[in-house]
């Protein structure tokens, strides 16, 4: 890791967020037409056949749920062993929303036990996979494995949802734009075309109840931007989706919407009820759907 470039990377997205914060924005924040907005359930070592088709026979029943995948991402992410019984679902039933995977692996093959490939995930026609998600990240995967996996899935046409976010103690200690920096630089070092989407997720938001404030998120969405900027050019960071999540529910999702800067959510504990996320769903992503 190149430790002169990400302090070079932070002092610069640092001193933009204070000129943002004093009304002297250095891009052009407001710009979301461009990017595509998401609602991605995070189902976790969650919801097992039955539960599956539960959920399914009532999320999928729903007409403006339909219209809200038709014109933007809405995205489950299942359990390994149930993708092929998402995706049959929603093809029987005419579906819109995509599939997604938890996980992958970043070699072809081989023996790596308990682990699955990106040509597996294909096979069930996975459009996304959740990367360095927190919960994987504490069970020791670490920058150089997460970076593995995001060039594995971009080379065979996975879209990533890289995951940032900091701990309780970095955000109490004010750390949040240097860690999730950090985070930024290692997952995507020697990556040329980041098509990928981030998704910010603070550590202690998720599953806890507690959230940042909007400014809070707005202003970690613009440092994200800032070094993508830094890191790629004003162009990519204006067309990357920025995610937010932890402990979103209708309430919150109806908030988040009205902040430019938020592309869309990932939903964990919200996401496991079809009432519940179908409400998250079009909370969000119903405003331009009217015509
Ligand atoms: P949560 O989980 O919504 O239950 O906080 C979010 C996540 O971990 O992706």
């Amino acid at each position: 890791m190149n430790s002169a470039i990400e302090s070079y990377i932070r002092e610069v997205v640092q001193q933009a967020i204070t000129e943002y914060l004093q009304g002297h924005p250095t891009m052009s924040h407001s710009v979301s037409g461009g990017r595509q907005k998401y609602v991605v359930a995070n189902w976790k070592m969650n919801l097992n056949s039955t539960d599956i088709h539960t959920f399914l026979e009532k999320f999928n029943t729903s007409v403006a749920v339909q219209k809200a995948a038709e014109q933007h991402r809405v995205v489950l992410c299942p359990a390994f062993p149930y993708l092929h019984t998402v995706k049959s679902m929603l093809n029987t039933q005419g579906s819109s929303v995509r599939l997604g995977a938890q996980n992958v692996h970043w070699l072809d093959s081989g023996a790596q036990t308990g682990e699955v490939s990106a040509d597996m995930l294909l096979n069930f026609d996975c459009e996304y996979v959740i990367v360095g998600h927190s919960e994987r990240r504490q069970q020791g995967e670490c920058c150089c494995q997460i970076n593995k996996k995001l060039k594995q899935s971009l080379a065979k046409g996975i879209t990533p949802i890289l995951c940032v976010g900091e701990s309780l103690e970095d955000y109490e200690a004010n750390r949040s734009i240097q860690v999730i920096t950090k985070q930024l630089v290692e997952a995507l070092k020697e990556i040329a075309s980041p098509k990928l989407v981030i998704a910010y997720e603070p550590v202690w938001a998720i599953g806890t109840g507690k959230t940042p404030s909007l400014k809070e998120i707005e202003r970690i969405h613009i440092a994200i931007r800032l070094a993508l900027a830094e890191l790629y050019n004003t162009e990519i960071a204006e067309q990357t989706s920025i995610l937010y999540g932890g402990s979103v529910k209708a309430e919150q999702a109806k908030e988040l919407q009205q902040i430019a800067e938020v592309d869309g959510l990932l939903v964990g504990g919200a996401s496991l009820k079809a009432e519940s996320f179908t409400e998250v769903v079009l909370s969000f992503l119903a405003k331009g759907m009217e015509g």
